[in-house]
């Protein structure tokens, strides 16, 4: 199990994780990042990407990583370079999925786990990461990542948990 940038070897085990993600109705920072009419561009572009978050937002550059095992694209996760006044509500430095198939097999922790020593390389010493209140799987995998819960915020309309993650553990 290893986290990668992404690459045009994995991109049919990834489609079709996006076609599971669908089926089960979770939406997240990967839909906005349209077809993949050409994979090679396709990776290439989502490797480093600009995050649009909110209408208020505005835009922060941000990395999108792999997780792979055994030949298998499992999950993805987003580290947002800096925070935008959105992100610091909803979403955080650090945003992550796994592949409906492949949930309670442990690797939502190791996703985290494997991101956290990334972001400190991006001179995030601490990320801020969040999970909707009745997210129990992320907010686990926060709390054994060592977050430290800071505080609940309301986001269009959703209760949302608000933790910092020391980055360098
Ligand atoms: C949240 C998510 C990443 C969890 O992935 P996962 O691979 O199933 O997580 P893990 O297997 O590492 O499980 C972590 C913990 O949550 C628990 N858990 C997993 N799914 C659960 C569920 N549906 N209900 C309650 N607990 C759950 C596991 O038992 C484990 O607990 P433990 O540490 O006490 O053993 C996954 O459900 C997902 O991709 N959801 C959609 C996107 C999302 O919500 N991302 C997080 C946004 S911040």
């Amino acid at each position: 199990m290893k986290l990668i940038s992404p690459n045009t070897a994995y991109i049919e085990s990834y489609r079709s994780a996006l076609a599971e993600f669908e089926q089960s109705g979770i939406s997240g920072f990967w839909y906005s990042f349209g077809a993949i009419d050409d994979p090679e561009e396709y990776v290439r572009s989502i490797a480093h990407y600009t995050h649009r978050s909110g209408a208020s937002g505005g835009a922060v550059p941000a990395s999108v990583y792999w997780l792979v095992d055994g030949g298998e694209f499992i999950g993805h996760t987003s580290l947002r370079h800096e925070l935008n006044p959105a992100l610091e509500q909803h979403g955080g430095h650090i945003g992550y999925a796994i592949r409906p198939s492949k949930h309670r097999q442990g690797y939502g922790r190791a996703i985290l786990e494997f991101a956290l020593p990334i972001a400190h390389s991006l001179g995030i010493p601490r990320a801020l990461v969040t999970c909707a209140a009745g997210n129990t799987a992320s907010r686990k995998i926060i709390e054994k990542c060592g977050g430290e819960f800071l505080d609940e915020v309301d986001w269009q309309g959703t209760t949302v948990l608000r933790f910092w993650v020391e980055t360098s553990q």
